[in-house]
């Protein structure tokens, strides 16, 4: 797939693909290279008997506007943002849905009939259906960690507080940041923001890692005794192999220590839904890709 470097060869790129009649779709972030959406859009286009095409494109952040104009200009209809570009694709929608406006991230952005492009962000609502449709794990009445005070927690909150937990607890390296988060949700429910070593003493139902220390095969300073007894451990990142948090997590008796591979599958199929107006059966894709890593 073309690489999009300059405003020169993301103009190019585009105006090829713009000679097809098939509906384009595509991923933009950077790196890009082992995005696995455009192999799970393509088996939810098969699914579903849809005609489209679903391509990834490495777009660094300061050519990310242009690159989106171009693609929308030139008949895309419909984009995924990812890694380091969810915040600009946040700025540059014409609207947001609601849930993009709390998490001031937008994974989906969608050319309405219109003209206007409608930012949304599904991640949060991903990985709400993959943790209790898909692990069957309940969030009503639990207490909720949340490790990292980023973007990727950020995305999740809104989502989760819908499902009425207990209370959710933010916990971040640099507290301050935790602390604000918590308070620009507080409104949504019972929300707060500390420190890894304020929460030494507590025990959490699910702890889910939204920090980006697994991507350096690292982890936050965890306690030994925060999970409580058959609760879960859920990593939002995910790889071939299981993560240090996935890890940490089998070693701490979680009852089930998950990676976000379910998350992304069902985050896309939140897109593909806006999309397309189909809502593809994720079971099987779910089943295939995890049968892929492990071989
Ligand atoms: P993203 O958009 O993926 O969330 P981010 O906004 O850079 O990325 O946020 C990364 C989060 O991971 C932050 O909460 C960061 O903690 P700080 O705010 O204190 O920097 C957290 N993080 C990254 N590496 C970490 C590590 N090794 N241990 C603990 N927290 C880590």
């Amino acid at each position: 797939m073309a690489v999009t470097q300059s405003k020169e060869t993301a103009f190019q790129f585009l105006s090829e693909n713009s000679m097809s009649t098939i509906d384009q779709y595509a991923v933009f972030g950077h790196p890009i290279s082992h995005s696995k959406s455009p192999r799970i859009h393509t088996l939810f286009a098969q699914q579903t008997h849809q005609e489209l095409s679903y391509c990834a494109q490495d777009v660094p952040a300061d050519s990310f506007s242009v690159a989106v104009t171009d693609f929308f200009r030139q008949g895309g209809k419909g984009l995924n943002c990812t890694v380091p570009l969810k915040e600009l694709a946040w700025q540059h929608a014409d609207i947001l849905s609601e849930r993009a406006q709390f998490s001031k991230a937008v994974n989906t952005l969608t050319l309405q009939k219109n003209g206007t492009v409608l930012g949304d962000n599904t991640d949060g609502i991903g990985l709400v259906t993959d943790l209790t449709i898909n692990h069957m794990i309940p969030l009503l009445d639990s207490r909720v960690l949340i490790l990292g005070a980023g973007g990727a927690s950020r995305g999740i909150i809104g989502p989760l507080m819908e499902k009425s937990p207990t209370h959710i607890v933010i916990a971040n390296r640099t507290v301050e940041k935790a602390i604000t988060l918590s308070h620009e949700f507080s409104q949504l429910g019972k929300i707060t923001g500390c420190s890894y070593d304020e929460i030494k003493n507590s025990e959490f139902d699910l702890i889910l890692n939204a920090t980006s220390a697994s991507l350096s095969d690292d982890l936050p300073p965890l306690a030994k005794n925060l999970l409580a007894t058959n609760g879960t451990c859920y990593d939002l990142a995910y790889g071939s192999q299981p993560t240090a948090f996935v890890k940490w997590g089998l070693a701490h008796g979680a009852k089930k220590s998950l990676d976000g591979l379910g998350m992304l599958i069902e985050q896309a199929a939140e897109a593909f839904f806006i999309w397309r107006g189909v809502r593809p059966e994720t079971a099987a894709i779910v089943a295939l890709l995890n049968a892929e890593r492990a071989n």
